[in-house]
């Protein structure tokens, strides 16, 4: 009767093509030596020609056991990129995200986490929105998959993508005086009262920097928590403010005027951010790329910011 090659003998004739030994590929394997050296001359009788020779103590593949090494290894290739494979189709079967947004990224931050669990509905997924300094905390405590954040932080070592554009538009009531006219000037602006997010805030760093650049100081007349506070006051006709254009998404249009200023708007991006030494899992990695492929991912390429 035919014998076949089995898994096992190619698993032992690679470990001996590998280490040039028999006794090390047998400890490797945890089988004795005489049932490594049965099994090859098993394979050699399988494949009808010697694959190995042995010279003193030292071992030599022939032509055909070279031939035979190289095959043995693609089929090992093969089968590993499989099992991986099925791993993967597993772990987004039924994995689990967990992600944390700073409050102004959750304008955008559930519609796409929506839209990614449709697509792998088995996934566990949490989103907690909280503020900077939590997330900064989580981040340093490696707690959840991925962050979003305005600015990846400066003092922690991450990898730090980025995923979307996030410009800082200047926002006013419609019926503003300066809604609709062209290129105002920084200086200008600056003589309104501003209402400003509170210390500490992206969107509120970002703007005193666009002013101190230019050596001009606003001072906010009102100072509120939130960027949904800021709307209702601008619509109250509190004043003015800039904020991120997401945080225009669940308006009517024309309900704010958004300002032609010069140096606005604040060109800044969304960036999706893990500690470096985080190894992303199946899940969070397949969000990433989703997140990547959707066509509005900001055109700079992802790095490894401390
Ligand atoms: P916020 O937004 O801190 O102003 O809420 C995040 C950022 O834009 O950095």
């Amino acid at each position: 009767m035919r014998q076949h090659t089995t898994f096992r003998q190619l698993e032992i004739f690679e470990a001996i093509a590998r280490l040039g030994s028999f006794t090390r590929a047998s400890e490797e394997l945890f089988l004795t030596q005489p049932t490594v050296s049965m099994q090859m001359k098993k394979l050699a009788e399988t494949v009808g020609a010697p694959l190995i020779e042995q010279v003193g103590k030292k071992i030599h593949l022939t032509p055909d056991g070279l031939q035979l090494a190289q095959a043995t290894r693609e089929v090992f290739d093969i089968m590993d990129r499989y099992t991986m494979s099925v791993a993967e189709r597993q772990g987004l079967k039924q994995g689990r995200l967990s992600l944390m947004a700073i409050t102004t990224a959750s304008y955008f931050a559930p519609r796409l986490l929506g839209e990614f669990a449709k697509l792998y509905p088995g996934i566990d997924v949490s989103l907690r929105v909280t503020n900077k300094e939590q997330v900064l905390a989580s981040i340093a405590d490696n707690l959840d998959d991925l962050y979003f954040l305005g600015q990846p932080p400066e003092d922690i070592d991450v990898v730090a993508t980025p995923i979307m554009d996030n410009p800082i538009v200047v926002l006013a009531a419609p019926d503003h005086p300066l809604a609709g006219k062209k290129k105002i000037s920084l200086q200008r602006i600056a003589q309104e009262p501003w209402l400003m997010r509170e210390k500490g805030s992206g969107t509120r760093n970002a703007i005193e920097r666009c002013f101190a650049e230019q050596e001009i100081t606003i001072r906010p007349r009102l100072e509120l928590g939130s960027n949904e506070a800021i709307k209702q006051a601008i619509l109250a006709g509190l004043g003015i403010s800039a904020l991120s254009r997401h945080t225009l998404t669940l308006n009517q249009p024309g309900q704010f005027a958004v300002l032609d200023v010069e140096g606005f708007p604040i060109l800044r991006h969304w960036y999706a951010v893990y500690p470096a030494g985080r190894q992303l899992s199946v899940v969070a990695r397949a969000f990433l790329d989703y997140l990547l492929g959707r066509g509005d991912a900001a055109p700079a390429a992802a790095g490894k910011r401390k």
